[in-house]
């Protein structure tokens, strides 16, 4: 069976849709570990319910970037995981893990890419009056949400939404087209090791 981490610095609502597919065996995967970055957050409540594993650090607490993602990549390597699975890490990817696994991390954002990039996509869409946005799923380049993209959903702004509505929606697109990608990327990956 394939195994994957999880990034995530909030919430974790997607973590818990990945988790949710597992255990519903539509998602033929192990979670192996949880890397967050923000010892706050929800995130690891929901790991700790779960039982997955969790590296959880402040990156205050290190001297640079290459620093911390020295350690992630001996926790993944650890385990042998074949994807890194990015849910709301809110943070750049740094070259130390991008060379450490080339495409094998993957991220997905609330927003139908390249448009709206960065942090609060949905409220970005909202203030420049869009008529439409959406969801996407891409691999991880050193770039801000620009690496090549894996799938893309769309979703129409109505007059009524605000942003409140519209993350709804998002989330609700988000926690079904996530599982059934890695889904699909696993497969790729156990096909291209039996070739
Ligand atoms: C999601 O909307 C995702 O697209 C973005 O961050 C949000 C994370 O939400 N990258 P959650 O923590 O999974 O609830």
């Amino acid at each position: 069976m394939k195994k994957i981490a999880i990034f995530a610095s909030g919430s974790g609502s997607n973590y818990q849709a990945i988790i949710d597919s597992v255990k519903a065996g539509v998602l033929e995967t192990s979670v192996e570990l949880l890397v967050c970055d923000n010892l706050n957050a929800f995130v690891l409540e929901r790991a700790k319910q779960e039982n997955t594993p969790s590296f959880a650090f402040d990156p205050k607490e290190y001297r640079s970037k290459a620093d911390f993602e020295k350690q992630i990549a001996a926790e993944i390597k650890n385990r042998d995981i074949d994807l890194i699975v990015l849910a709301g890490y809110m943070r750049l990817i740094g070259p130390v893990l991008l060379q450490e696994f080339p495409n094998r991390i993957i991220n997905i954002h609330p927003s139908f890419l390249p448009a709206f990039p960065g942090k609060d996509a949905i409220g970005q869409a909202v203030k420049a009056g869009a008529k439409m946005t959406g969801v996407t799923i891409h691999y991880v380049d050193e770039g801000m949400d620009t690496g090549p993209i894996i799938a893309q959903e769309t979703l129409p702004i109505l007059e009524i939404d605000t942003e409140d509505t519209l993350a709804k929606k998002i989330h609700e697109i988000e926690h079904r087209l996530y599982p059934e990608m890695i889904q699909v990327l696993l497969q790729q990956i156990s096909a291209k090791i039996r070739r």
